[in-house]
This record gives C-alpha cells, sequence and structure tokens, in this order.
C-alpha cells in the first residue's frame, strides 16, 4: 500500500497512529539533529519531522533528496508544539520512521510554491509542474465541480449528453476552420468544428428533442485573454420551445451553479436589448456590476462653437461619481487612455463639480457656467463627480468610452470578481455590414431565424431585422450565446441569399441541413456557453488559460509539447500534401 493516508487530512484525532504517506517533497528545512520536511500532494501539504535522536539512518536518507522527488514514509502522527494555523494539517506531524524514494527529481526549473519565481514561458514549458502549486491545480478542481454541476442540471432537466463529430465539414460560425487533410480521400480535408451547431440542427430533427455535451470547439482566430483556439462550450439544444423557454432554463442553468459553487443567489436575470446595451453601455456586453451609463450630449452641444464637439457624430459621456479629486496627472492618464491607439480618440474632456458645486471645465472656454450646469443636470452630477465626454465618430467613440468605463471601474474597485451580475442582451440584429467585402454577414450564425415581426422589411431594410437571439453576459464577459433557429427550408433558402450564396453554394455547404428541413424539423433553439470563461469568472478570473489543464500561448502554440510542428516527408507524401519550400 503506498498511502494510508493523504497529505491533506491528518489532524489532532489520528495522534498515535502509524500511518503512511506518500507526495512530492516540497521544501526541506535543516537544523543541526533535526530536519522538517513538506511533503505535498494534490490534497494539501504535511509536516515530516525527522530526528537523529528517533532514527539517524532515516535523517541522513531524507537529507539525500532532492526536492520534488516523490517518497514514501512510514511514521506516528504527533501533536505539534507550534501549531501552523495556515496548514489545515498544522496542528500535527510526522514522525517519519522510514523513507523511501519512489521517484528522484532534478532540481525543478522554478519554485513550486504558491509565489513561484517562475515567468509564463517556463511554467507553460513545464505544465506538469506548474499544476502541482495549489492555486493552479484548484483552478482545474473548480471546473471538474462546476462541470459536475452543469451535468447534474441539465440530466434532471431532461437533456440527454449526445456526442457530435469532430471531422467534419467547415460551419461559418465566424472564424477559420482548422483542417485536417484526408489520407484516403486524396486531396480533401475535413474542418474541426467551431461548435457542433448543424449537428445539434439535426439531433432536434432526430426527434432528440433536448440535446447537450460539454464539448472542444476549434476556432482559427487572434488569441486575447479569453480565447483559445480550442475551447470548450457547453452546447444545448431544444425543440418546441419558444426563446423564453430558453431563456428560463439556461437562467436555472447559471442560478444552479452559482449556489453549489458559490452559495450565492443571483435573482431572476435582468433583459436588456442589443440597442439599449449599445445606448447605454456602449458595448453589447455590458458589466452590470455598477452604474456610469453613457449621457448622450449631442442635442445640448449642437450649436457650441468648440469643433470637435459641433461635428461629432456622437457626443457622450460617463460621471464618475466622487472623483472630482483626481489630479492634472491622473486626468492625464485617462486622456493617454483613450489616445491609444486600439482607441485611436483625439482627446477627453473633463468637467468636475467641486465642493461648492460649480463646475469647471477643460473647456471652459466654449462653454459657460450656465452650460456646464446644464450638463450637470443631464449627467446628474453633484458636487465632487467628475464627467468625462468623448465625442466623434460614433461607434468608434462607443468603444473608446466603454473601454473608459471598465478602466475607470477597476481602478475605482467596482469590479468585485466575487460579485456575479449576469445580464441577458437580446433583440440583436440578424445581420450586420461586412464594409471590407461590402456584403452582409449574420451577425450570430445564419442558422438563426429572423424576428417575425421583422420579416416584412427583410429585403427593404435588412440591417434592421432583428434576430431570435440573446447572449448571456457574465461581469461585462459574454459567456453564451444562441437563438432560435430558422426550421423551414424556404427561409434558410432566403438567409443564404440575403447572405450573398448563390443557390448552388448554398446547397453544396449546406445541402443537408436543408434537406432534413424537408422531412419534419421541428421548431427548435439553444445556446453555447462559453466553458471556459463560465469557469474562469467563477474563479474570480477573465484570463481562460489557467483554467485549462494544458493551455497554448498567444501565439496558439504549445510550448511543452511543442505544438504545431512540421511533418516528415513521408507523412506529407501519404496525405497527398505537396509543400512548397520556402526561399
Ligand atoms: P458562439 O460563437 O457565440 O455561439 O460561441 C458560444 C460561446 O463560446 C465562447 N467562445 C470562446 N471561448 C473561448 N475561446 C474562444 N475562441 C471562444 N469563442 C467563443 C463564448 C461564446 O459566447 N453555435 C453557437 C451557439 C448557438 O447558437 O447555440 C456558437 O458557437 O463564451
Amino acid at each position: 500500500m503506498y498511502r494510508t493516508h493523504t497529505c491533506g487530512e491528518l489532524g489532532l484525532s489520528e495522534v498515535g497512529q502509524t500511518i503512511t504517506l506518500s507526495g512530492w517533497i516540497q521544501r526541506r528545512r535543516d537544523f543541526g539533529s533535526l530536519s522538517f520536511i513538506d511533503l505535498r500532494d494534490r490534497y494539501g501539504i504535511t509536516q515530516l519531522a525527522f530526528n537523529e535522536g528517533v532514527d539517524a539512518q532515516v535523517l541522513t536518507e531524507a537529507r539525500l533528496i532532492n526536492r520534488e522527488s516523490v517518497i514514501q514514509i512510514e511514521g506516528v502522527v504527533v501533536e505539534r508544539e507550534k501549531k501552523n494555523k495556515v496548514l489545515e494539517t498544522g496542528e500535527i506531524e510526522i514522525r517519519v520512521t522510514s523513507i523511501k524514494t519512489l521517484s528522484s527529481a532534478k532540481t525543478p526549473p522554478f519554485t513550486i510554491e504558491e509565489n513561484t519565481d517562475g515567468g509564463d514561458d517556463l511554467r507553460m514549458k513545464y505544465r506538469y509542474l506548474d499544476l502541482r502549486r495549489k492555486s493552479v491545480r484548484e483552478k482545474l478542481l473548480l471546473r471538474n465541480k462546476i462541470s459536475m454541476s452543469v451535468r447534474t442540471y441539465l440530466n434532471s432537466n431532461g437533456f440527454a449528453d449526445i456526442e457530435t463529430p469532430y471531422l467534419i465539414k467547415s460551419t461559418p460560425e465566424g472564424a477559420r476552420d482548422f483542417v485536417v487533410p484526408s489520407r484516403v480521400n486524396r486531396g480533401q480535408f475535413y474542418a474541426l468544428p467551431q461548435s457542433p451547431q448543424t449537428f445539434k440542427q439535426l439531433l432536434m430533427i432526430g426527434g432528440l428533442d433536448k440535446y447537450y455535451q460539454i464539448v472542444r470547439c476549434f476556432r482559427d482566430e487572434d488569441l486575447r485573454a479569453d480565447r483559445q483556439p480550442e475551447f470548450t462550450q457547453i452546447d444545448c439544444e431544444m425543440s418546441f420551445i419558444d426563446q423564453e423557454d430558453i431563456l428560463n432554463v439556461f437562467e436555472g442553468l447559471l442560478r444552479h451553479v452559482i449556489r453549489e459553487v458559490h452559495s450565492k443567489e443571483i435573482g431572476s436575470i435582468p433583459k436588456m436589448t442589443y440597442k439599449t446595451a449599445m445606448k447605454k453601455y456602449g458595448n453589447d456586453k455590458p458589466d452590470i456590476r455598477f452604474n456610469m451609463t453613457f449621457v448622450e450630449l449631442n442635442e445640448e452641444v449642437k450649436d457650441s462653437d468648440f469643433p470637435v464637439f459641433k461635428n461629432a457624430e456622437l457626443v457622450v459621456g460617463i460621471n464618475a461619481k466622487g472623483c472630482s479629486n483626481y489630479s492634472r496627472k491622473e486626468l492625464d492618464v485617462l486622456t493617454s487612455f483613450v489616445k491609444q491607439p486600439q482607441l485611436g480618440m483625439s482627446g477627453l474632456v473633463w468637467m468636475k463639480v467641486d465642493e461648492t458645486g460649480i463646475p469647471n471645465s477643460s473647456v471652459n472656454k466654449f462653454f459657460n457656467e450656465e452650460e456646464l450646469k446644464k450638463w450637470m443636470t443631464i449627467f446628474n452630477a453633484e458636487k465632487g463627480d467628475l464627467v468625462l465626454v468623448l465625442a466623434g465618430e460614433k461607434a468608434k467613440t462607443q468603444k473608446a468610452l466603454s473601454e473608459l468605463r471598465m478602466y475607470l471601474a477597476e481602478s475605482l474597485g467596482l469590479r468585485n470578481p466575487m460579485e456575479f451580475a449576469p445580464l441577458w442582451v437580446v433583440d440583436f440584429p440578424l445581420l450586420e455590414r461586412d464594409e471590407d467585402n461590402n456584403r452582409w454577414v449574420a451577425m450570430h450564425h445564419p442558422f438563426t431565424s429572423p424576428k417575425t415581426e421583422d420579416l416584412k422589411i427583410i429585403d427593404s431594410d435588412p440591417g434592421a431585422v432583428r434576430a431570435n437571439a440573446y447572449d448571456l453576459v457574465l461581469n461585462g464577459n459574454e459567456i453564451g450565446g444562441g437563438s432560435i433557429r430558422i426550421h423551414e427550408k424556404k427561409l434558410q433558402s432566403k438567409m443564404f441569399d440575403l447572405l450573398g450564396f448563390t443557390e448552388s453554394e448554398a446547397n453544396e455547404q449546406f445541402g443537408f441541413l436543408m434537406n432534413a428541413f424537408e422531412y419534419g424539423a421541428p421548431p427548435h433553439g439553444g445556446i453555447a456557453f462559453g466553458f471556459d470563461r463560465l469557469v474562469a469568472i467563477m474563479g474570480g478570473d477573465e484570463v481562460i488559460r489557467d483554467y485549462i489543464a494544458f493551455p497554448k500561448n498567444n501565439s496558439a502554440r504549445d510550448v511543452m509539447i511543442e505544438a504545431p510542428s512540421e511533418i516528415s516527408t513521408d507523412q506529407l507524401e501519404t496525405l497527398s500534401i505537396n509543400v512548397i519550400p520556402e526561399d
């Protein structure tokens, strides 16, 4: 037997027992005739004590073993004189009577303790060592806990877990596909699924009614903190439902998970239209843990002499409550923030309301006190407040102010990671304009149904048609998205037509789905959650990498196994791939 107990469970009630433990040596401390080892496993750390008086031989052996080696010890549980309050097993230690090395370790490239000296790259290269650290391990265990909780909820609500293939034909979800060459079908390729979208719809046509899958998806897109090239979705689909049914079932899922994992109640999830989200928050995934909503000033300033405002498509601001004490330097930092190339604003206008209630602004030259007092009313600005205003082209200005709002909230401590504020964003536009290619693209995906009441304008004003599409937003992050689908061939063909597919292109790519619609398709709809994002947010983070056991780095590389990598000429030949040599 390798162990009678784990390193995380012994306490005063086991004092006097002879036990066996196995684990890794986290650290050793030597003092004259005494040595201590912190022995670590998945469950915790137990202090081992070696005493020359108890067994000189065992003490000598212990001192020869490197840190991170795997050992097995036998010993007696004794109460510690000096208790360690931080450690769960801190009331006891083990008086070791025998020690055996199960596997010796080289000196690790970084210290495997809570505060490690290893940089990101090094820890990624030796991910298996990083996984030994408590904080990293706990993130993966949280992931497991959430996945179990999701499965319990979905199973108890009649959903069946059904697998769909990974080697498929490309689905147009908006990103690039990863492709896999076929050996037996020379010159042909599979695509890895960006999501199981079409398959889950086919399962509904197959009568499966309520489907779910915690499933890997693959998208060849540029990486960000909340994106990985392979990531996991909680993918779901239901038949004979409308949008309200879906929102209720999945509000229930989030409520269940947050209750089980954090013992917190989220109440009923508010709904906001896409239009309102854009107007009040400047983006479609607002963080509603705090206010600071947008206020438009266009009407108020349209006759002013301030050229930046006068000619702007949008003049919009926020009220940073209680921030009138911001110094010149702090305001300069905010100005540089909106001027950074990604946001590209030309400047930032501010108005402070001092303790006497008098406004003072960076544009005093153009606006007198009376005019600024009007701003105060519009912004509901009181003594001590700071109003920040941006002006320019609409989309750009909305984006910049929305980023500024988040930046301010972060620095004001308004984004408490353990407060969960979910929001449904509904009524997304069906289409968005791809200006580069001068065509319409589906905002969600081409299988999303338009709102029936908007069908009448689908030809005259396609951009104004709203979709039966919804996103679930949590603390300013899109954690899920879905829609009620089209289930009629005629409407699906119309959609492809709008998206610029010829009839033969549509048939070639999606004939299988359109044909299926001709054999009795139930009304259906669904949603997919970004599982990695959900887990990260539940863990109080927004970066998903740490919540994935073996993630890719920012260049989409796995630096541990060194993937992607070249393959042999033989392999290439077998796959009938000709690689053109680089110059
Ligand atoms: P969508 O493309 O919105 O919808 O994806 C669903 C959710 O998946 C997460 N997500 C990602 N997470 C990590 N890395 C990525 N690269 C990444 N891309 C997306 C997001 C997102 O909300 N088939 C539809 C769903 C449906 O209509 O039912 C779909 O995939 O949290």
